[in-house]
């Protein structure tokens, strides 16, 4: 007891009686701050649907992922892979996780299975646990089945704010194909999801199908390209608007000349 007269054993002191309050303190007052919080400030903020948290980082073995499913990249894959490898040192090949990673989505229909996962481990000689560390850090990686048609709308501000909004697209999507975010389609063709800024905020609001982006949308436009989508027909991507790029809507105002070659010089005109 002698040392719990110094500072230091006063702070230690201090610090277990915190502890000691913290764990006789009842779940309930937990429970009634967290409610506090969620109801008084945080709700009222979004109107992002609810999804399970756990589906981020927790695996857990299901009939149609589990490491006994075989995986392993076809022929084709495997000369792709090879040739991504052949860019690192070979004791670095372990930086072609992510390319890796991929590439055996894109071969096991859009989604990453812990068979990929672990594909991708024996190939770049890596512990599988840094490749699960790696495919549930990037959103990009879908760790669920997913639709034919992998639709990421944008709801960050830009796309919340500009043209018709993205929350109307959000409701004319979900109303035309009965699903809410996070959902897929009883015929697996689309799933839904919310997703932050894509970096096309000039042509907003947009969303990413599978590997294109749809831009300038409207409730009439984003319908067109999902029935388009939904007969195998293929839609055009890029603005629904008819405008090019990111051009203003109503023409160019600038650099509306013919630009000059190289060698030619700018001269003004004196009258
Ligand atoms: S906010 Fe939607 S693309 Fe940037």
């Amino acid at each position: 007891m002698a040392s719990l007269r110094t500072s230091a054993g006063r702070s230690l002191l201090r610090a277990s009686a915190r502890l000691a309050a913290a764990a006789t303190s009842t779940p309930s007052t937990h429970a009634l701050r967290a409610s506090t919080v969620a109801t008084s400030s945080a709700r009222q903020f979004s109107s992002t649907s609810s999804q399970r948290s756990d589906a981020l980082f927790v695996h857990r073995n299901t009939e149609y992922n589990n490491p006994d499913i075989p995986f392993e990249f076809n022929q084709e894959n495997k000369k792709i892979a090879d040739e991504i490898i052949s860019h690192y040192p070979p004791q670095y090949k372990k930086a072609a996780v992510i390319p890796l990673l991929d590439l055996g989505q894109r071969q096991n229909s859009g989604w990453t299975s812990i068979s990929v996962m672990n594909h991708v481990a024996k190939i770049l000689e890596m512990p599988p646990m840094r490749v699960y560390e790696v495919a549930t850090f990037y959103t990009m990686f879908n760790r669920e089945p997913v639709g034919k048609y992998f639709l990421q709308l944008c709801t960050t501000t830009p796309c919340m704010l500009g043209g018709c909004g993205s929350t109307k697209i959000l409701e004319t999507i979900q109303d035309h194909l009965k699903i809410k975010a996070g959902q897929t389609t009883p015929d697996k063709k689309f799933t839904l999801v919310e997703v932050e800024c894509l970096g096309a905020c000039a042509n907003a609001p947009m969303i990413q199908i599978n590997d294109d982006f749809y831009e300038d949308l409207t409730p009439e436009t984003i319908v067109k390209v999902l029935d388009g989508l939904s007969k195998g027909e293929k839609v055009k991507p890029g603005p629904q608007s008819g405008r090019h790029s990111s051009e203003p809507a109503q023409g160019r105002t600038a650099l509306t000349s013919q630009p000059y070659g190289p060698g030619q010089h700018c001269v003004p005109e004196f009258a």
